[in-house]
């Protein structure tokens, strides 16, 4: 029978090996007794992850201390969601908010994937619902629909293809059709239609103080969804940090507004972000996006100063905690579940989309 302590002492071991690793990379932002608390939450939950053969994908919004040490891959929705459809794990356990833990069971049917926080939904996804895009569809028979990866697994099932922001302009172009419909997010909906010259009308719900858009010159067909996190920021808000630091370069994802986005140095995923402040030399970075991905670039790119924009933050993402990822894989909670008739109507799309770059 195995010695009781001298498992103990390789449990204290493994934790005090997690405390040093992000110490190494969070001392300047994570005060020390809270890494060592994480450090344990963070052993035990990797030794917890091996026992069930579960694979942890993290996204980049994830806070620091998580983020740099549980996951087995991080990174933005479509690499996430290429490493959902690549793994031979029972289980997947998504940091992450909930339509990306559906994503991993659409494309993943058999396995048990779960979602630490039930709480961690997203604006863009309650925006819209199946029948909205039903109804859509009744109006413009024939025209395709791009739904982004930010929806629930109903509105993929409606969808032709889904997409995410690394690639919806590819995905756009790939439909031959003379329209396309491009649902939830207004303002990624103007940012494509920008980089794809393409005209583009919103002809329902239009917001309050918005009128109903008559043009019948168009290509793209939007819905007045929002990200109630990008959508906050302003161009005033880069002139303010311009004037303050003329030499910053400004990164904006393209869940902003076109204005912002044109007000910006460089608008990409999250993952083309971080990309362009590890490639990229500059004297600081001002990121447009939520604020645990600046810390988390920081960690591990201490010469690239970053300048903080943080009173904007994703209450979802932010629900996802390193207890609560312990106690899901404790109790298994919370299952994702998906019905198998939407399961097989939405997978069709989401493959479209892995396959688009
Ligand atoms: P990315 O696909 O760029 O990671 O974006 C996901 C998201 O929800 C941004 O708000
Ligand atoms: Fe949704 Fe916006 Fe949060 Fe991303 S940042 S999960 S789009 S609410």
């Amino acid at each position: 029978m195995p010695d009781p302590f001298c498992i103990s002492a390789r449990y204290i071991n493994a934790s005090i090996m997690i405390y040093q690793q992000l110490k190494a990379k969070l001392h300047n932002l994570v005060p020390d007794f809270e890494l060592r608390i994480k450090a344990k939450l963070a052993e035990q939950i990797i030794r917890l992850k091996k026992k069930k053969n579960a694979v942890i994908l993290g996204h980049n919004y994830m806070e620091p201390a998580l983020f740099h040490s549980v996951p087995d891959f991080t990174g933005d929705s479509l690499f996430l969601s290429h490493k959902a459809a690549e793994t031979d794990k029972d289980m997947i356990v998504f940091c992450g908010v909930r339509f990306m833990a559906e994503t991993a069971k659409i494309l993943n049917p058999n396995k048990t994937v779960l979602l630490p926080s039930q709480k961690a939904g997203c604006s863009l996804a309650a925006s819209i619902t199946a029948e909205d895009v039903r109804e859509l569809k009744r109006r413009y028979p024939g025209v395709p629909v791009v739904s982004y990866i930010n929806t629930y697994a109903d509105v993929k099932a409606e969808s032709d293809s889904c997409c995410t922001s690394s690639n919806a302009a590819a995905v756009v172009n790939s439909f031959k059709t003379d329209t396309v419909i491009f649902v939830p997010d207004e303002y990624l909906a103007r940012n494509v239609a920008k980089e794809t010259g393409k005209t583009i009308i919103f002809p329902t719900l239009p917001r309050p103080g918005i009128a109903e858009d008559k043009n019948l010159d168009y290509q793209l067909i939007g819905w007045h969804g929002r990200c109630e996190v990008h959508e906050q920021f302003t161009v005033g808000d880069i002139e303010a940090v311009r004037k303050q630091f003329p030499d910053v370069v400004v990164l904006a994802h393209p869940e902003c507004s076109p204005e912002v986005v044109e007000a910006a140095d460089f608008s990409g995923s999250t993952a083309a972000m971080i990309k362009y402040v590890e490639d990229v030399a500059a004297p600081r970075y001002l990121l447009l996006t939520e604020c645990a991905m600046g810390d988390n670039i920081a960690a591990v790119n201490p010469h690239r100063e970053m300048v903080r924009l943080c009173g904007v933050r994703c209450p979802h993402m932010n629900q996802i905690t390193l207890a609560d990822t312990l106690k899901a894989l404790q109790l298994d909670q919370y299952v994702i579940e998906v019905p198998r008739e939407i399961q097989q109507r939405a997978v069709g799309a989401l493959e479209r989309m892995l396959w688009t770059s």
